[in-house]
């Protein structure tokens, strides 16, 4: 039985084949429409979201299968001080494979420990969110055509973006990548990353101000202010609007330089960018939908 806990799970020409598979539902949705017919996912979210856990199951139910589950922690046993470890071997008699999102680090991993089906991490604390990631990934790959030799900036909060860490981390295995990380002081990428860089002689620079780096880039993720990871609500508000892109900002950037964001978006992208071709962040939550389905199929050993 396979979990997914961080994108580096898979290999990279796992992840090519995962690809195509979400190309093909993609291309030929009505063909997988009853591939789950019968089965049943949970989706246990200790923690709010709106794309990921419907994302998880709209994919579900576009293969055919069923979907039970909580959205709020204190809707489940866990406000009666069950553990995730317990909860898991419960879900286990109820469903054939969870998503599971926590607040707390590394609880996807303990749940799968005592699982009887396949855990997804959907995201858990500060720390990693790998099926962002699959999404990102196959949005660049259809996109730009690869996955390599691509000049990538980050820029908002890449101290406690979840998303930042693991998109960083599944990107280091291709050729000729190089990161530019636009943050403030405050927001920068943990030691941890910068670290892991080094020591695999991936090049990346920091930089506060993103007009000096736009016309470098090949993509662009921007990501919010993790409000909810903050200490303190004075440094929220002093940090929140620090990136705000917007046309005249555009105007220095590449004619492909792509848009990307996980979303949610506060105010870091000005909406009169929506409609500028480059903007494919909604595109991008499309292709979380395929990813999933494909990410579905393979963790059931439905795939082929
Ligand atoms: C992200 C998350 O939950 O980390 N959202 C998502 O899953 N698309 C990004 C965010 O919340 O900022």
């Amino acid at each position: 039985m396979r979990h997914l806990m961080s994108p580096l799970d898979f290999t990279t020409e796992e992840l090519d084949k995962l690809f195509d598979l979400a190309e093909d539902i993609s291309a030929n949705p009505k063909k997988y429409a009853h591939a789950c017919d019968g089965k049943i996912m949970a989706t246990c979210f200790y923690e709010p979201s709106t794309r990921t856990r419907l994302s998880f199951e709209s994919a579900m139910i576009r293969l055919g299968g069923q979907v039970l589950g909580f959205s709020d922690g204190s809707n489940s046993s866990a406000a009666k001080g069950e553990s995730v470890s317990d909860t898991i071997r419960v879900i286990s008699c109820y469903a054939d494979i969870c998503a599971m999102r926590h607040p707390k680090e590394g609880a996807p991993m303990v749940a799968a420990e005592k699982s009887g089906i396949p855990v997804i991490n959907a995201g858990d604390g500060g720390h990693q969110h790998p099926t962002q990631t699959l999404t990102d990934l196959l949005t660049i790959r259809s996109l730009k055509k690869r996955l390599d030799n691509l000049t990538i900036g980050l820029c908002g909060d890449l101290k406690f973006g979840r998303t930042v860490h693991s998109l960083i981390h599944a990107l280091t295995r291709y050729k000729g990548i190089r990161f530019v990380f636009i943050s403030p002081e405050e927001l920068k990428v943990p030691d941890y990353i910068t670290d892991m860089l080094k020591e695999k002689n991936v090049p990346y620079k920091e930089v506060m101000h993103l007009e000096e780096v736009m016309p470098t880039l090949d993509l662009l993720y921007m990501t919010r202010v993790q409000k909810e990871r903050f200490f303190n609500e004075e440094d929220y508000v002093r940090l929140k609007d620090f990136y705000i892109l917007d046309s005249a900002k555009m105007e220095l950037a590449g004619k492909d330089m792509l848009i990307l964001h996980p979303l949610p978006r506060v105010n870091e992208i000005s909406v009169e960018l929506d409609d500028d071709p480059r903007a494919v962040y909604f595109k991008q939550a499309q292709y979380g939908v395929y990813v999933r389905m494909a990410l579905i199929l393979t963790l059931l050993g439905l795939a082929e």
